[in-house]
């Protein structure tokens, strides 16, 4: 089935396709922690149509589409200067902002070929360290971002509404 999928960095014209995908993966895997109101006011920030377009127009952020042959959005990741709250930032460091799958796509290896392609972008962009901040609870994303070399060097609290996640930072120079 992974054959089928293609994987495309996604233009200015994708912003509603990217708010869509992104909305759906972050709701059934995240979903369930949050009250509705924090959910809502996270989704309207963060995936609106109008959010993704502002991403997408600056030229140092780059966000990738998966493809099933049928047209469906399986998937999206986006990368670009690293944003994350470390001690001492390098002035070139950057940061994978975003890696998701939808639930009937994963397992695989789609989450894999994403996270190459993002990668690879970054590095050929001069970025470096590379930075990714994951959930504390999402030990699945955290041994898949180990096997591509990354590893815990800090930890901060993501907003979600109202809401506060503890978030590890990973690095990988
Ligand atoms: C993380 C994710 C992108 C991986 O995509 P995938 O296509 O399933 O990944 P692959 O098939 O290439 O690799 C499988 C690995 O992904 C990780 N993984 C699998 N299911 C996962 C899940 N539901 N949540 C988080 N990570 C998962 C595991 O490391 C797994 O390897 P393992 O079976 O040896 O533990 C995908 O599972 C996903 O979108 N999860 C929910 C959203 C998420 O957690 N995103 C990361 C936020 S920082």
């Amino acid at each position: 089935m992974t054959n089928a999928i293609t994987v495309r960095r996604a233009t200015i014209g994708d912003a509603f396709r990217l708010g869509e995908i992104g909305g759906a993966t972050f709701t059934e895997t995240f979903g369930h922690m949050y009250p509705a109101e924090d959910l809502t006011e996270f989704l309207r920030g963060a995936h609106s149509p109008e959010a993704w377009s502002r991403r997408l127009q600056d030229p140092h952020v780059a966000a990738w589409l998966v493809e099933a042959a049928d047209g469906a959005v399986a998937g999206y990741a986006s990368a670009g200067p690293c944003k994350l709250p470390v001690p001492d930032l390098e002035s070139n460091a950057g940061e994978l902002f975003q890696l998701y799958v939808h639930r009937d796509f994963q397992g695989g290896q789609l989450g894999s070929r994403l996270l190459g392609t993002a990668l690879a972008w970054l590095e050929a962009q001069g970025f470096d360290p590379l930075y990714i901040g994951v959930w504390s609870g999402n030990l699945g994303a955290q041994r898949l971002y180990g096997r591509f070399g990354f590893t815990r060097c800090g930890e901060y609290e993501f907003p979600v509404g109202a809401q506060r996640d503890h978030e590890f930072i990973l690095r990988r120079a």
